[in-house]
């Protein structure tokens, strides 16, 4: 994909969050007809971290997941021009991005939410180094974060065991093109999928009666799972190839692959198709399950924290998810 790019963007610092409340597959065999061996098994999901309380929402992960990362690298908030934050569980349907803006000070940012389920990191990021590759903006926090266990029916052990709650965060900044990190990116939906993966609206069955007008609310998570499984496991190394050709770059050169961490099978199998090694794949879904837009930013901070990214290596990070929407994009670290 061709950007109009007059200067380069890069990557400054990430920081992540994550509730302090576990929850084992032994605890969740407790409320569903499940086994820790079935979960593992089919997932490598051995636990996942779960907001409780009634005073928590995503607002205080993502805020704690950016004060992680300004904190980095001693960054005044106020220096902040813009908040994506990628979530498709906001506190608000308006949104809540200002909400996040207000609480770490960011004062002189303007913040909005990007909605766009387990892709929605990546679709950030994206929009975020085209505002700094135009010369639009200077410094941008993106977060993505997302508590899908107020959505998830807990007794459907088909969807309840995938997800967990977490947020994490980065810092990007505009530099010379030179120092640009933000190599490319691929980016595609397929709407006529959408019924596989969702969070459905669903109207009253009676309309306002003097008005005709039927109102709702939102439905749980609904998900045709051997359907992802084969849309993921198809579609993701199309898009990584396609985004390795556009640098003329061959899978050799890739360093790190960071992919949305839904399944450990399907990460398997996408490393398989590229014949890239199972090593140089970043997992942790093994202690936090899905966690939706928080999950890349999340394996980011953590694979920087123990020191397997660094300096000048090739990260290759793919999305995908519900839309369905899925996509890569590739950074020199
Ligand atoms: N524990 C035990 N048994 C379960 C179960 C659970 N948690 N969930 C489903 N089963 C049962 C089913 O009822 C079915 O039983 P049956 O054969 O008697 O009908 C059997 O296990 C197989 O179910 P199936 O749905 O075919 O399993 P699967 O091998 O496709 O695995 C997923 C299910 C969800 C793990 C798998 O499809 C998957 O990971 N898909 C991708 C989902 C995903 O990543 N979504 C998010 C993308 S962003």
């Amino acid at each position: 994909m061709k950007s109009l790019m007059i200067q380069g963007a890069k990557i400054l610092a990430t920081g992540s969050a994550i509730p302090s409340s576990s929850f084992s597959n032994h605890q969740m065999s407790e409320i569903v007809q499940t086994s820790d061996e079935w979960i593992f098994t089919r997932t490598g999901i051995k636990e996942r971290r779960l907001l409780k309380g009634v005073d928590q929402s995503i607002i205080d992960l993502a805020v704690l997941a950016s004060k992680k990362a300004l904190n980095k690298i001693s960054m005044d908030p106020s220096q902040i021009d813009l908040i994506i934050l990628a979530t498709s569980s906001p506190h608000d349907l308006f949104g809540s991005a200002s909400k996040v803006q207000s609480e770490i000070g960011a004062i002189n940012a303007v913040a909005f939410d990007l909605t766009a389920a387990c892709s929605g990191f990546v679709l950030s990021l994206v929009t975020a180094s085209q505002f700094l590759q135009t010369g639009a903006y200077k410094n941008i926090l993106v977060v993505g974060a997302d508590v899908l266990s107020k959505w998830v029916d807990w007794s459907d052990r088909s969807t309840c065991i995938l997800f967990g709650d977490a947020a994490g965060a980065a810092i990007l900044q505009s530099c010379s093109s030179n120092d640009n990190s933000i190599l490319s990116f691929q980016l595609n939906t397929n709407g006529n999928y959408s019924k596989h993966l969702s969070i459905a609206y669903e109207q009253n069955i009676a309309p306002h009666p003097q008005l005709d007008l039927y109102q709702g609310s939102f439905k749980y998570i609904s998900m045709n799972g051997k359907e992802v499984y084969k849309f993921a496991v198809f579609q993701v190394p199309l898009s990584i190839l396609k985004c390795l050709n556009s640098l003329n770059m061959s899978v050799e050169e890739v360093d790190w692959l960071v992919l949305h961490q839904a399944n450990d099978r399907i990460l398997t199998a996408i490393a398989e198709k590229l014949s890239i090694n199972r090593n140089k794949v970043i997992s942790n879904l093994g202690k936090y399950g899905n966690t939706s837009a928080a999950s890349i930013p999340l394996a980011l901070d953590e694979a920087i924290q123990d020191k397997k990214i660094s300096h000048n290596d090739i990260v290759v990070i793919a999305g995908f998810g519900a839309g369905l929407t899925w996509g890569t994009i590739i950074v020199r670290w």
